[in-house]
C-alpha cells in the first residue's frame, strides 16, 4: 500500500510517498481502509523531531483516520465490517491502517470522510479544555488563541454551546471572519494592538476567567495579563515556541491558576468514552461544525505541512486518501 513515512527529521521535504506492507489486525485489532487522515500541527513537531523524537525510523506519520473497516482480527466483532468509522490512529498517513477495537467511533450518516477525520484529535483536546479542565459556565468569558485554527474552532464552538462569552485572537482578517462565523463574539488580529488591554477592555476591567494557550512563547504574557482574579490559564501548545517557566510569586496577585493539558495522558476510559460519544452526538445533530478549510491528497502531504506550519491554514487540515 501507499503511505507518507519519513526516514529523518527536518523539513516537510523529508515526507516521502511509498510503497510499505499491508498492516495486519491483531487480536482485538481491525483495519481500517482509511479515505481521510487528519493533519495535526504535533506531526509537523514530530517530523521536525520535536516530539516523540525517540520513535524510531523510518516512521510513518499520521494520528486519526476516517474511513471503513475491512477486516476484523481474531477476537473481534464481525459486524464492524463495511462500517464508516473514525479512530485515533497512529500511521494514519496510508491507505490502511489497525487500530484497537475500542478506538472505533461509528461515522455520523451525514457527516463526510473528511470532516471526520478532524473530529477526534482536536475535538477530544477541545472538549477536555472546556469541560475537564476548566468547567467553563454560562456567563463566564474565554480568551481562546489561535481561533480559527483547527482546535481553536471546535472550541469556540463548545465555549459558545455552554452558553461563555468567546473572545478570539488569529493573525489575519479571513481568520477572524470564520472564528465570528462560528460563533466567536469577538476577534482581535495579535499584534494589532495590545491584547490585554482590549481584553479588559472588552470585558469591563475584569479580564476573562479562562485562557487557552497553545501558542506559548508570543502569547503567554498577554494571557496572564488577560486573566480576572482567580482566572485559569490552561497551556495545550507552544506553536510560536515554549512558553517561560511560570513565576509562581507573580500567580499571588490576582490568585491565578496555570495548568496544562496533553491529549495523550492517560484518561479514564468512562471519561474518554464519554467525551468522544458527546463530539458524535453533537456532529450527528449539527450543532458541531469541523471545518476541512485544506484538504489535499495523500501525495500533497508536505504542502500540507508546509501551509500548516506558515499559519496559511483555517480550520481543519485532511489528506485524502482515493
Ligand atoms: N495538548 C494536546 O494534547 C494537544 C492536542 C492537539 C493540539 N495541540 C496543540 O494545539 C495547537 C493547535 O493545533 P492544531 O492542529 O489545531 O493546529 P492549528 O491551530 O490549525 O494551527 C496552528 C495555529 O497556531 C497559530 N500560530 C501562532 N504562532 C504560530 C507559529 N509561530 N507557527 C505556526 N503557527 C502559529 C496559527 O494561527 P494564527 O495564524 O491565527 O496565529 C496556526 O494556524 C498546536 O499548538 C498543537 O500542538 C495540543
Amino acid at each position: 500500500m501507499k503511505a507518507i513515512r519519513y526516514h529523518q527529521v527536518g523539513g516537510p521535504e523529508v515526507l516521502r510517498l511509498e510503497e510499505v506492507p499491508e498492516p495486519v489486525a491483531a487480536p482485538g485489532e481491525v483495519r481500517i481502509r482509511v479515505h481521510a487522515a487528519g493533519v495535526n500541527f504535533a506531526d509537523t513537531e514530530r517530523r521536525r523531531g520535536l516530539y516523540d523524537a525517540k520513535v524510531p525510523l523510518p516512521r510513518i506519520l499520521g494520528s486519526e483516520a476516517a474511513g471503513v473497516v475491512e477486516s476484523v482480527g481474531p477476537g473481534v466483532d464481525a459486524a464492524w465490517l463495511g462500517r464508516r468509522v473514525v479512530a485515533l490512529a497512529a500511521r494514519s498517513y496510508a491507505e490502511r491502517v489497525t487500530v484497537q477495537e475500542q478506538e472505533l467511533l461509528v461515522l455520523p450518516e451525514r457527516v463526510s470522510f473528511e470532516e471526520g477525520a478532524g473530529l477526534l484529535v482536536q475535538g477530544l483536546t477541545a472538549w477536555h479544555l472546556i469541560h475537564t479542565m476548566s468547567h467553563l459556565s454560562a456567563g463566564q468569558s474565554v480568551l481562546i488563541h489561535a481561533a480559527a485554527g483547527g482546535v481553536g474552532l471546535l472550541a469556540v464552538q463548545l465555549a459558545k454551546a455552554v452558553g461563555a462569552r468567546v473572545i478570539g485572537t488569529v493573525s489575519t482578517e479571513a481568520k477572524a471572519r470564520l472564528a465570528r462565523e462560528l460563533g466567536a463574539d469577538e476577534v482581535l488580529l495579535y499584534g494589532e494592538s495590545d491584547v490585554a488591554e482590549r481584553v479588559r477592555a472588552l470585558t469591563g476591567g475584569r479580564g476573562v476567567e479562562l485562557v487557552l494557550d497553545s501558542v506559548g512563547a508570543s502569547t503567554w504574557k498577554s494571557s496572564l495579563d488577560s486573566l480576572a482574579v482567580f482566572g485559569h490559564l490552561v497551556s495545550y501548545g507552544s506553536a510560536s515556541g515554549a512558553p517561560p517557566p511560570v513565576d509562581v510569586e507573580s500567580l499571588y496577585e490576582k490568585s491565578l491558576k496555570v495548568s496544562a493539558y496533553w491529549l495523550r495522558t492517560n484518561h479514564p476510559p468512562e471519561l474518554q468514552r464519554h467525551a468522544r460519544e458527546a463530539l458524535r452526538a453533537e456532529l450527528a445533530e449539527g450543532r458541531l461544525r469541523v471545518r476541512p478549510g485544506l484538504v489535499l491528497d495523500l501525495a500533497e502531504a508536505a504542502e500540507a505541512h508546509r501551509q500548516l506550519e506558515g499559519r496559511s491554514t483555517v480550520g481543519k487540515v485532511v489528506l485524502r486518501v482515493p
